[in-house]
């Protein structure tokens, strides 16, 4: 291996141990899915599924595969003769596109979560009059939003939208948004349409494994979740669905929309479910949540606006624009304390998508390391500490400007004694709470 890359992976493995991993989409996985994701397994070609395949050498990792299924229906309390699963997806957006090849046909209706209120890129995006991705290109899509005021879904609009719109997919989840999804209104709603209905737990995957956030699957036609966040597994997606609609998704995945499976991954996603269906996941679960609530009150103890006034789930958004400040210096500077987290896009955000006002903090990979509602308040206080140091800042709109003010933003803040010195006390806690990365 080429010496300066094998540092590099040093050097993150250094980073990751030393700073606090506060993006809400990111964990540490196990040591046994990192084992079993390389491992072997990932030299095996196996197109199809278990025990209809179009290679041979196929006993082993059909044995696999279906193990991971089993684990999948298991750890979500499912019925095998009503749930069905794919294990084969490579990560959350290419399952998504996979599940519109199933059930749309190009030009069809989708309404989903607005993206500055939460949503996700992969349920359709079009920013400036411009179609972004290409779900958004393919499909007809409408948004609908959180309250203005609250920042909370108001089912009742939902419904006049899907009313007006006639989807035929309605599709709930997000990356931002802090409050639980009602399943029960969402399906409500998409069975009156006419509508299928899709519930993106990507975020909420382990939560509702653990049995500390609501599961969606008795309202959903289809459910999509990624299995690298608050369920620890490796970067992967499983997609379920009602078994009348499982040949259709098993069609869409191979040979829509992929080739081959990652036996490795799917192998990790087996250790991961077979470890979310434990006591001491339960517990992680419920830590996760308590965490995030701690850590939101005593934000707003600081003075910081926390958008929908709190959470129910593993991650926190503050809207930054009464401190003065923005995400992206905010998130630049706790960077540099050693608080990895994640400028973002808030409702009716009067910044733009790269330079927004809000910041997202989330709790799963701390709460890995064993930290509780004590350090949260530590945490909570350093990040205001920060934002007190950064002060009152803007983006210039001038695009010469606003790139010399930037650079020098930058330079200035990696020499701040002060976020230094916080760094340092990052340091020595995060020693205190070591993560197994054997
Ligand atoms: C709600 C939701 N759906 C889909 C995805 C896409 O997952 P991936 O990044 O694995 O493509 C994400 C990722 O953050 C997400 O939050």
């Amino acid at each position: 291996m080429n010496q300066n890359l094998k540092s590099l992976i040093a050097q993150e493995e250094k980073r990751q141990a030393e700073t606090l991993m506060m993006i809400p989409s990111e964990n540490y996985t196990y040591p046994e899915v990192r084992a079993a994701v390389g491992s072997v397994l990932m030299h095996k070609y196996a197109e199809g599924q278990p025990n209809k395949r179009y290679y041979q050498g196929m006993g082993i990792v059909d044995r696999i595969e279906q193990y991971c299924e089993d684990q999948a229906l298991k750890a979500f309390k499912l019925n095998p003769k009503k749930w069905g699963v794919n294990v084969q997806a490579y990560s959350g957006t290419p399952a998504n596109l996979a599940i519109y090849n199933a059930l749309l046909e190009p030009g069809d209706r989708i309404l989903s979560m607005y993206l500055s209120d939460g949503g996700h890129l992969s349920h359709g995006w079009e920013y400036g009059g411009k179609k972004i991705t290409s779900s958004a290109k393919t499909y007809k899509v409408s948004f609908y939003h959180v309250d203005p005021k609250t920042g909370v879904l108001n089912y009742a609009e939902i419904e006049k939208e899907a009313k007006k719109f006639r989807p035929k997919l309605l599709i709930s989840g997000g990356t931002a948004y802090p409050r639980e999804i009602k399943h029960f209104e969402m399906g409500r709603i998409a069975k009156e349409v006419g509508a299928y209905y899709l519930a993106d737990v990507s975020h909420e995957a382990g939560l509702i494994a653990g049995g500390v956030n609501k599961s969606p699957f008795a309202y959903s036609d289809v459910v999509m979740m990624t299995t690298h966040k608050t369920l620890r597994g490796p970067r992967a997606a499983l997609i379920f669905a009602r078994s009348k609609l499982m040949p259709l998704i098993d069609a869409s995945i191979f040979p829509g929309f992929q080739g081959g499976p990652h036996l490795h991954s799917i192998a990790g996603i087996a250790i991961a479910l077979e470890k979310s269906q434990t006591a001491g996941f339960e517990k992680y679960a419920k830590q996760v949540i308590k965490n995030a609530k701690t850590l939101s009150a005593e934000l707003q103890k600081y003075g910081f606006k926390v958008i929908s006034g709190g959470t129910d789930k593993h991650l926190v958004l503050v809207d930054l624009r009464n401190k003065r400040t923005t995400g992206w210096h905010v998130a630049w500077a706790l960077e540099v304390a050693g608080i990895v987290t994640n400028r973002n896009t808030i409702p009716n955000d009067t910044g733009s998508p790269y330079y927004p006002s809000g910041l997202r903090l989330g709790t799963p990979a701390i709460t890995v390391r064993g930290m509780k509602e004590r350090e949260m308040k530590q945490i909570a206080k350093w990040v205001s500490d920060v934002v007190e140091r950064v002060g009152t800042q803007k983006v210039p709109e001038d695009d010469e400007q606003r790139r010399k003010t930037l650079k020098k933003f930058k330079a200035d803040i990696v020499k701040d004694k002060f976020l230094l010195e916080i760094r340092s006390e990052v340091k020595k806690l995060c020693k205190k709470f070591p993560i197994d990365l054997s």
